[in-house]
């Protein structure tokens, strides 16, 4: 039987505040077979981060998740604590933009490696150790048996993300989620960083949903692609797809942000205007404040995400207007 790895249905994420309940994420769904890469892309504050934690029963005490979240057929919303611990960490592991926030700065990165191994997996000290220094020279750390002795800031920024990498990767998860993993990082080591996520992916297999504020990142690397504004997702598609042929004015205004390769360090234009507070979301569009297509309909009608007629792959999208007027802004935007 062909067994989703990961299958999310209806994913809502909701927070009781002083204003009232806010829905930071309202019905994501999306599935992901073994050694895919799914991309999730969005401004800051659209819920990449937060529908992701809720996978992990890791949201905040006043945070809800509602929806189902099958991983291998189990429910990841439903299960008990103890069984989500022991796949969290296990199968499913995830990196963050600030390694520090991962790794514990007051011990060595052997210490670190080692306990995990023996905790998940039950290996002695000196076959712990020995995956340990074979993991760090797969996430190419030079001299890995020396420098493992050593303390996660005598490490350069770009070291210290292959070193997260390779502890996420030592226990070989079935997925890897990889939240903003090189925002904080200059181009050059950026490139480095997704270059070798690619290779781990090809050589364990490892399925990874990556997610990124920056379009270009995801088309180099990712299968699927859904873009979320305002909790809600826009649209959703092939990365081929949804980078060459968009359908959604907000993916537009991203692919506008993202910076030509033959203009160096030329960034075209942003999108005009700030993401929505999420406590007073637009009763239509949630986009439709900053859309340069939006109309009344758009202000006031929330449009249904329905799936693109004509695609080779499944397209969905949520936008009222045609999909020829969005194609003739695209050529403006991307000519
Ligand atoms: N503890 C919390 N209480 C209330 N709202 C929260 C809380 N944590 C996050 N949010 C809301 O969730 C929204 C989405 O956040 P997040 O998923 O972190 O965005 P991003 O796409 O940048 O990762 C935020 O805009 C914020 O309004
Ligand atoms: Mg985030």
């Amino acid at each position: 039987m062909n067994q989703k790895l990961i299958e999310i249905d209806d994913l809502t994420v909701k927070f009781n505040t002083p204003d009232g309940a806010v829905t930071a994420v309202n019905g994501l769904s999306f599935a992901l077979e073994r050694g895919q890469t799914f991309g999730i892309v969005g401004e800051s504050g659209s819920g990449k981060s937060q529908s992701m934690l809720a996978l992990m029963g890791l949201l905040a005490a006043n945070g809800r998740a509602g929806g189902r979240a099958l991983f291998n057929g189990e429910d990841l919303l439903s299960m008990p604590a103890s069984r989500l611990n022991r796949i969290r960490g296990n199968r499913i592991a995830m990196i963050f933009q600030d390694p520090m926030t991962s790794l514990n700065p007051y011990l060595t990165v052997e210490r670190q490696m080692t306990e995990v191994l023996e905790l998940h997996k039950g290996l002695t000290r000196r076959s712990a150790l020995s995956l340990a220094i074979q993991t760090l020279e797969q996430v190419r750390i030079p001299d890995a048996a020396r420098r493992i002795r050593m303390y996660p800031h005598e490490f350069s920024g770009g070291m210290r993300q292959r070193i997260m990498i390779a502890m996420a990767l030592l226990c070989q998860p079935d997925l890897l989620i990889a939240d903003e993993p090189t925002t904080a990082l200059d181009v050059t080591v950026q490139a480095q960083t997704m270059a070798l996520l690619r290779e781990l992916q090809r050589d364990f297999g490892t399925a990874i949903i990556l997610i990124t504020h920056d379009l270009g990142v995801v088309a180099g690397l990712c299968d699927q692609v859904m873009v979320l504004y305002g909790g809600r997702i826009m649209e959703q598609g092939s990365a081929e797809h949804v980078f060459y042929r968009p359908t959604h004015p907000y993916t537009l205004g991203l692919l506008g942000a993202v910076p030509k390769l033959d203009h160096e360090g030329e960034r075209l234009v942003a999108i005009p205007g700030v993401p929505p507070n999420m406590a007073r979301l637009p009763a239509g569009c949630p986009f439709s404040e900053r859309c340069p297509l939006a109309n009344e309909r758009c202000v006031t009608e929330r449009p249904p995400l329905v799936a693109v007629a004509g695609q080779d792959a499944a397209v969905l999208r949520a936008c009222h207007r045609d999909i020829a007027e969005v194609a003739r802004q695209a050529e403006a935007v991307l000519s």
